[in-house]
Formats: structure tokens, C-alpha cells, sequence
């Protein structure tokens, strides 16, 4: 077994609230991430692939496939964008970094030839990553 893994970057701005909550309960659980006008990221996100060695070509995925998966299904969409109105399939989350990963997740696994992908990594900031190992 072989770990593969593509990194992109994706900046973008969000807020934290639960629209159910009130401004307080809010701001208490989510402190600056809820700050009305929003704050912005700059993400880093890896793709991990994982498999056997194809030896016709020596790879376990063509990086290049790889990337233009990422590039077009994720990166093409949360780049420069709200993330709590622009991003179709992050409508009804909140745009944490954990819930990114899962729907990151989502948007690549119809994507990527079945079994493969092994793992999807968030950094949100430079302290703070979150892994997501599909739903399992
Ligand atoms: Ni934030």
C-alpha cells in the first residue's frame, strides 16, 4: 500500500454562528469566529490517495488527474469565496474546517476511482488541522 498526496491552497472568508442560536450563544461558543462581518483563511488542503503500484505506468494515480480532480470538484469553488453563501455544497453547514473536510470529502469521492481515497486534510491556520478518513 502507497500513500499518494496532492496539496492545494484555497483562500476564503466565513463565519461561524448557528443561525438557531442568538446573538450571545453565539458569540460565547464561537468568540471571534462569529464576528458578524466575517474573517478570512488561508487553507491548505492535502488529498491523500492510496492503493497498489500500477506497473504499466509506475504510479498508484497520474498526479495530474489527481489535481485537476481537486482543482475543478473543490479548489474552483472555495477560492475567493464566502463560504456561508457562495459554495453550493456547503449550503445548511456551518463552515467549520471539520465540516469543510467531510464535504470536501464528499465532492471527490464520486470522483476518484472507487476504494482510493484515503484521506482529506484541512489547515486552517497554522496551528490547527483537521483530518477527515472518509465515513467509516
Ligand atoms: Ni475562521
Amino acid at each position: 500500500m502507497i500513500f499518494v498526496t496532492r496539496t492545494e491552497h484555497f483562500s476564503a472568508s466565513h463565519r461561524l454562528f448557528n443561525p438557531e442560536w442568538t446573538d450571545e450563544e453565539n458569540a460565547r461558543v464561537f468568540d471571534k469566529c462569529s464576528n458578524p462581518n466575517g474573517h478570512g483563511h488561508n487553507y491548505v488542503l492535502d488529498v491523500t490517495i492510496a492503493g497498489e503500484i500500477d506497473p504499466s505506468t509506475g504510479y498508484v494515480i497520474d498526479l495530474k488527474i489527481l489535481k485537476e480532480i481537486v482543482l475543478t470538484s473543490v479548489i474552483d469553488k472555495l477560492d475567493h469565496r464566502n463560504l456561508n453563501t457562495d459554495v453550493d455544497f456547503l449550503r445548511g453547514t456551518i463552515p467549520t474546517a471539520e465540516n469543510l473536510a467531510v464535504a470536501i470529502w464528499n465532492e471527490l469521492s464520486p470522483r476518484i476511482p472507487s476504494g482510493k481515497l484515503y484521506r482529506v486534510a484541512l489547515r486552517e491556520t497554522v496551528n490547527n488541522i483537521v483530518e477527515y478518513l472518509g465515513p467509516k
